[in-house]
């Protein structure tokens, strides 16, 4: 039975962005005031979320859950969302910090170490990352779906995803690596939780399983673009453009899709990802959805990583 397309999934991923973010970036700001009563924490905590983040992985959530034929609400989809936008900010928190990247500016303003001194921002971070968690517990859904949205949660944020490969980031600094290697630690540190996303709106829309696997996949393959075009920016963009440090990466000897392939080499790799994006909605999946293409956002938002 083909959903009805809803309006998000037919405009720009501008279009998709503001709608959802005029409802989630007050409910972040509100809910953390309501969770968070000790200073200076809730302080730390607060800036760093605040501070203009783009939200590509909650839009990102929202969008795939509204694919589904359930209807869901922005308002009903608020907590979910809320915890993927908490890990995405407590992640760039202690990628900061100087026994990490040493990065001085995030999101246009001085990172949280600078505000609030490290102990703080340690701490905001570890906030965080444990609300997160206390968000998706609370999220209007049934259990198995909670516990299911913990679960992926979990597993894509952890040990096994994007703490993976933050810890392999770190290790491989100043060391030659093979492109084995190196795929492997974008995957973690950024595929995995761009996916997790994507699947927790995947669970939120009732999605079936085939068009689960097709959400995974383009998630997937959209995470290594997006870190690949990081790795681009660093080079090509300005500190300004950037609201981070530009160059950075040089810097730090930090193993990139820039470093090992030349920018040359890494535009092509980042086209090969987004043809892998593409390429994940087949057309008996966008059928089973009800059409005839990739719906217009996220086709935009593929289009916007072209760079
Ligand atoms: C930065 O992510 C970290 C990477 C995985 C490259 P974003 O570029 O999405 O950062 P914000 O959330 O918009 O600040
Ligand atoms: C960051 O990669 C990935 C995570 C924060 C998990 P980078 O270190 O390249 O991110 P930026 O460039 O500092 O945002
Ligand atoms: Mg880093
Ligand atoms: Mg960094
Ligand atoms: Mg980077």
């Amino acid at each position: 039975m083909a959903a009805t397309p809803k309006t998000v999934l037919n405009n720009s991923w501008a279009a998709a962005t503001q709608t959802f973010t005029a409802v989630l970036n007050p409910f972040l700001t509100a809910q953390v005031d309501a969770d968070v009563a000790q200073q200076p924490l809730h302080d730390a905590m607060a800036y760093t979320l605040a501070s203009g983040g783009k939200r590509l992985r909650p839009v990102l959530a929202f969008v795939i859950s509204q694919l589904g034929s359930a209807a869901l609400s922005a308002q009903d989809f608020l907590f979910p969302a809320g915890a993927i936008e908490l890990i995405q900010t407590y992640s760039l928190i202690h990628d900061d910090l100087p026994a990490m990247d040493n990065d001085d500016l995030r999101r246009g303003k001085p990172s949280n170490h600078i505000q609030f001194g490290e102990a703080q921002a340690i701490l905001a971070g570890d906030g965080l990352l444990t609300l997160a968690f206390s968000w998706l517990a609370r999220a209007p859904f049934n259990t198995a779906v909670r516990i299911a949205m913990v679960q992926v949660l979990a597993d894509a944020a952890g040990p096994a995803g994007m703490v993976a490969g933050q810890s392999q980031d770190m290790a491989d600094t100043g060391e030659d690596i093979t492109d084995t290697a190196l795929h492997q630690l974008v995957a973690n540190k950024t595929a995995q939780l761009i996916t997790g996303a994507a699947e927790i709106g995947a669970l939120a829309g009732q999605l079936t399983v085939s068009q689960r696997a097709a959400v995974r996949d383009f998630a997937w393959a959209l995470g290594q673009a997006f870190q690949i075009r990081d790795d681009i920016l660093d080079v090509i963009e300005t500190t300004a453009e950037l609201g981070k440090t530009a160059g950075k990466d040089a810097a730090e000897h930090k193993n990139t899709y820039v470093s090992f392939y030349g920018l040359a080499g890494a535009r092509q790799q980042l086209q090969a990802a987004l043809m892998a994006a593409r390429a994940a909605w087949t057309p008996a999946v966008l059928a089973s959805l009800g059409f005839a293409a990739i719906p217009a956002v996220l086709a935009d938002l593929i289009q916007q990583l072209e760079e």
